[in-house]
């Protein structure tokens, strides 16, 4: 049986990395298999990626998009899916709607295009649950401690991301789902479990 994708997106400092290791320890708690995973950078050629992109900021919007694209094609081909092959749920931190987001509304790089790439990167996978972590960027780069390239963009480039996730959850509200991320801790992950029950109750 094919497994479940389950895709963790939102903002710089929306929660989603601890939102998608306590999903993970509750799923795993009932017994399920879960690979927890990040992009860019979970693969070798991943790693290698991301160190590039987080340090150099002398690129164009489409090299800046190929390395993206490319990290993906490595992490489906290595990574997601063997793990959905094997039947197991993945947890996936960021995944095409970053691309849509970041270099689509933040880059202003065509829409259409950037969908056409991303099916190609992914050999035509689609998530079967993303949860959006969406916060107002402000709040966001207060909580993230980081200094990449990402954060020191202009916070209209952010606020630009954050309106691309929700113009994606308006396009696809029965994949993409909202989230308050501004709430406490607990009430984000009681929302997060509750749709990822859902999820995993269509997919028994
Ligand atoms: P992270 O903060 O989740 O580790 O992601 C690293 C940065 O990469 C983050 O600022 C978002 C950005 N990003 C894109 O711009 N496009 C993409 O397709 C992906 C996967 C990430």
């Amino acid at each position: 049986m094919r497994g479940l994708l389950i895709t963790l997106e939102g903002v710089e400092g929306s929660g989603k990395t601890t939102v998608a290791n306590l999903v993970a320890e509750n799923l795993r708690q009932k017994g399920l298999t879960v690979t927890v995973t990040a992009e860019p950078g979970d693969t070798s050629v991943g790693r290698q990626i991301r160190q590039l992109l987080a340090t150099i900021d002398e690129r164009t919007a489409w090299t800046e998009t190929f390395l993206f694209l490319a990290d993906r094609a490595e992490h489906v081909a290595k990574v997601i899916k063997p793990a959905l092959e094997r039947g197991e749920i993945v947890l996936c931190d960021r995944f095409t709607d970053s691309t849509i987001a970041y270099q689509g509304f933040g880059l202003g790089l065509p829409l259409e295009w950037l969908m056409q790439l991303n099916n190609i990167a992914t050999n035509g996978l689609v998530p079967d649950l993303t949860l959006l972590l969406d916060i107002d960027p402000e709040a966001g780069l207060k909580r993230s401690q980081r200094e990449t390239v990402f954060e020191r963009r202009s916070l209209d480039f952010h606020q630009r991301v954050r309106w691309g996730y929700l113009w994606l959850a308006k396009q696809e509200p029965h994949r993409v789902k909202v989230i308050d991320a501004s709430q406490p801790l607990e009430a984000v992950l009681t929302q997060s479990l509750r749709l990822v029950e859902e999820a995993l109750a269509r997919w028994r």
